[in-house]
């Protein structure tokens, strides 16, 4: 079966959703490239508050996604051709609520303990702006399709006003309650030849599968940003001493998609003390290494991927995520991994 958004063969674009949407400012970021052009409001529709930029790694994840929306459904516009149709769509496989939240910004993030249990790690809402599913509503050129996945019930009730919000877009916008690891699944296991997808996986944690991103390289249709969680969960969850509990190793097992890993983090040393005894020490591996290790198991299914991540930092410049982008489709690779790159380079 295909990906349900498919249709004619031929992109229709909303004119009725541009008109609607008014005027949108153009946004710069600090380097001074073109991030977006969008309307940035806080929550309540025609609000008209200004989108606060810079500063926070929230604000750069965002920024670097817009502008690569933007970019992508630019350069494919004109792209399906009677020979060879296909249709874009956007995936938000964490979606969130459609607006950006403030708190967990500012926060650096959950206890390590509550990595393996998300329900913790999930604060409510305090300041209310755009979040990655509305940026990609107000994308232009528009996606053929919307994919909005969550678990939380309360925020897919938020995610189904958006609908109201976007009039224009609702026909085309889907929001799927549940577990996104399964429902990334279900979606790239549908036939992919006629479709093109960005996918955007902002988990807070550790909550992403391997299995997931190996059916999202499958599709060879689909390009990924996802957010590795470094810092904030891997990082954490490999303890110095090298004794790391079960359900902590079935996590990163569950996310790394194999057990090699803890040969590849941990180095024993042997040494000799003061009196001739042999002592055994295990050397943990440095963020480098742990952030390097996760790029080539990327590389080992996707066409093509940054060799360089973008690293979000807290107020104390520590790494918290990589964000990684790796792209499916082997005759798109190299734009796309242009447009990444440059887009990156303001976060490395
Ligand atoms: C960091 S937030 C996403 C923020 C969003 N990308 C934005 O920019 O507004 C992560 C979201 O993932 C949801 N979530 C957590 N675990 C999930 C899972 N296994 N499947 C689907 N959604 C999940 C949480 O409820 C939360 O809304």
């Amino acid at each position: 079966m295909s990906p349900n958004w498919i249709g004619s063969g031929c992109r229709v674009v909303s004119v009725a959703w541009l008109s609607e949407q008014g005027p949108v400012p153009m946004v710069w970021s600090r380097s001074g490239t073109l991030v977006q052009s969008r309307q940035m409001t806080k929550k309540g529709r025609g609000s008209g508050k200004a989108h606060r930029f810079g500063g926070s790694w929230t604000s750069t994840k965002l920024d670097v996604l817009a502008g690569y929306l933007e970019s992508y459904t630019t350069a494919l516009k004109d792209k399906p051709t009677v020979d060879r149709p296909f249709r874009l769509g956007y995936i938000d496989a964490f979606a969130g609520t459609g607006y950006r939240d403030a708190r967990v910004e500012s926060s650096g993030g959950p206890p390590a303990q509550s990595l393996l249990f998300p329900d913790l790690a999930e604060e409510e809402p305090q300041e209310l702006l755009d979040g990655s599913a509305r940026l990609a509503l107000k994308t232009e050129p528009r996606f053929d399709r919307y994919i909005f996945i969550e678990q939380n019930t309360k925020r897919c009730a938020e995610l189904k006003a958006l609908k109201d919000e976007f009039p224009g877009l609702s026909n085309d916008i889907s929001i799927h309650q549940g577990d996104a690891n399964e429902e990334i699944q279900d979606l790239c296991n549908k036939v992919w030849s006629s479709h093109r997808a960005v996918m955007f996986l902002d988990p807070y944690g550790m909550q992403v599968e391997w299995r997931a991103i190996e059916a999202i390289a499958t599709t060879k249709a689909i390009d990924l940003w996802l957010l590795f969680p470094l810092g904030i969960g891997v990082n954490r969850l490999l303890t110095r001493s090298g004794d790391i509990p079960e359900s902590w190793r079935t996590r990163l097992n569950l996310l790394l998609g194999t057990e090699d890993w803890y040969d590849e983090f941990y180095e024993k040393q042997t040494t000799t003390d003061l009196f001739g005894d042999e002592q055994e020490r295990v050397i943990k591996a440095t963020m480098e290494t742990i952030g390097g290790y996760f790029n080539n198991r990327l590389k080992e299914v996707f066409a093509g991927v940054a060799e360089e991540p973008g690293v979000l930092r807290n107020s104390t410049n520590n790494p918290l995520y990589l964000l990684c982008f790796a792209v499916g489709n082997e005759r798109g690779k190299d734009v796309a991994l242009r447009i990444a790159n440059h887009l990156l380079n303001e976060v490395r």
